[in-house]
């Protein structure tokens, strides 16, 4: 086990009816401006919008909207909000839906303290960075990506379509509110890919070379054992509270980064996923799924020896096999029962060469990619043409 200082600063604010803690949450900006950041319609349709409005009109907080934040968060729309946040003078931003509203409102809180425009994007391609940034906080509506608990922001240039990813921890959020109520309206698509992102972040975080691990790793095996009972209850009745209660909890430590102490996460998958989005308009949870099956199967020939154990302890906890082999085609079946795609074919995309190639250059752009085991150039060709 690895040294490490954990700091989370995020304060959560869990379950029934919590958004009225908005009352004292914005106190501190009564009669400033701040900026609500949410995306198409489901805030309006949860009754989110208005009590948001109400207690900014009962605070005297003047309210500017970066509204139609689009799954996969363009760079456009974080241009846009900074230029409101710099033209009015906001000052606290409040972002109010999924992860791509927190991590378009993350990305226009950092991109509002710098001075030009052009460098923004730069900051994404880790060619500059930001020093600080405008607070925010969270009302979560969909449980998913953990970026109601962490630094992260994940955007799309919509010129390139290229999605990156900067994280900082000043872009932490100041307070998430997470009323699991609101999660019983996302259509089935989002909220099994949801669930989906729940369990990949907790298994990018297990698949670790790190050794002696065993408090964070049965801390992720606990939370993916909830996250599969709890999804077929959601499965069953997709209103029941505590299941949806269950389920955003996992949500949000499966990537607060608890789970990644004193051992460093894979998260290849993640990256090599994103070109899939970004080529493909993939669903994330479904660009995840549709290579992780060839991402272990080439993890087991590359590291036996960690992954050997790795899935021998997550097959005996979880799923009553132990056999590295039969666990990675376990896992297959368990995406294929949520309707998941477990190949580039079950995603509907077709691959060639020229293809690949843009999207390993693409992937590999993002960094060092792979822990478990490295994924140079001719590694990542491999996996592609391997998840066909
Ligand atoms: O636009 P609205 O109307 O809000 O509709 C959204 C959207 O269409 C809808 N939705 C959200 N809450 C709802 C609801 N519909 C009905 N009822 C509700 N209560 O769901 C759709 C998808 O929303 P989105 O925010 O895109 O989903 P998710 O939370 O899965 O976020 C995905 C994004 O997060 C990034 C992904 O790459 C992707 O861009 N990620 C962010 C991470 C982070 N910041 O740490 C980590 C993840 O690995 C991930 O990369
Ligand atoms: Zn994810």
């Amino acid at each position: 086990m690895l040294n490490f200082t954990y700091v989370n600063p995020t304060k959560i604010i869990f379950g029934k009816d919590q958004i009225q803690a908005l009352n004292d949450e914005l106190k501190p900006y009564q009669n400033e401006t701040i900026l609500l950041v949410y995306g198409q319609s489901s805030i309006k349709k949860l009754g989110i919008y208005e009590t948001i409005l109400a207690i900014a009109k009962s605070l005297n907080i003047t309210v500017e909207e970066e509204a139609g934040v689009r799954p996969n968060p363009d760079l456009s729309s974080v241009l846009s909000g900074r230029k409101t946040c710099i033209d009015k003078e906001v000052k606290f931003i409040l972002a109010a839906g999924g992860g791509s509203v927190i991590d378009c409102a993350k990305a226009i809180a950092f991109s509002a303290t710098i001075e030009n425009e052009d460098d923004v994007w730069p900051i994404f391609l880790n060619q500059n960075q930001a020093t600080h940034a405008i607070p925010l906080g969270v009302v979560l509506t969909l449980a998913a990506t953990g970026s109601e608990s962490n630094g992260n922001a994940v955007i799309t240039n919509d010129k390139t379509a290229e999605k990156r990813i900067a994280g900082y921890p000043f872009t932490y959020p100041k307070f998430a509110i997470i009323d699991p109520t609101y999660t019983m309206s996302v259509d089935t698509h989002y909220a099994i890919a949801g669930v989906i992102d729940i369990t990949m972040h907790v298994l990018e975080q297990y698949f670790s070379p790190t050794t002696r691990t065993e408090t964070s790793d049965y801390m992720s095996l606990g939370i993916l054992k909830s996250v599969m009972e709890n999804t077929e209850r959601m499965r069953q009745d997709p209103n029941d509270y505590d299941t949806r209660a269950n389920l955003s909890w996992a949500a949000t430590v499966g990537l607060n980064w608890i789970l990644q102490q004193g051992k460093v996460g894979d998260w290849a998958t993640h990256r090599l996923s994103y070109p899939i989005t970004q080529y493909f308009g993939t669903t994330h949870g479904y660009a995840l799924t549709s290579i992780f099956i060839a991402w272990m199967r080439l993890a087991l020939k590359y590291n036996p020896e960690i992954m050997t154990w790795r899935l021998q302890r997550l097959g005996k906890e979880i799923f009553n096999v132990s056999d590295p082999e039969t666990v990675i085609e376990t896992l297959k079946d368990y995406y294929q029962s949520l309707g998941a795609p477990t190949s580039l074919t079950d995603a509907k995309i077709t691959i060639d060469d020229a293809i690949v190639d843009k999207m390993v250059d693409h992937a590999l752009k993002l960094g060092h990619l792979g822990n478990v085991f490295t994924i140079d150039p001719d590694r990542a060709k491999e996996l592609y043409h391997l998840a066909k």
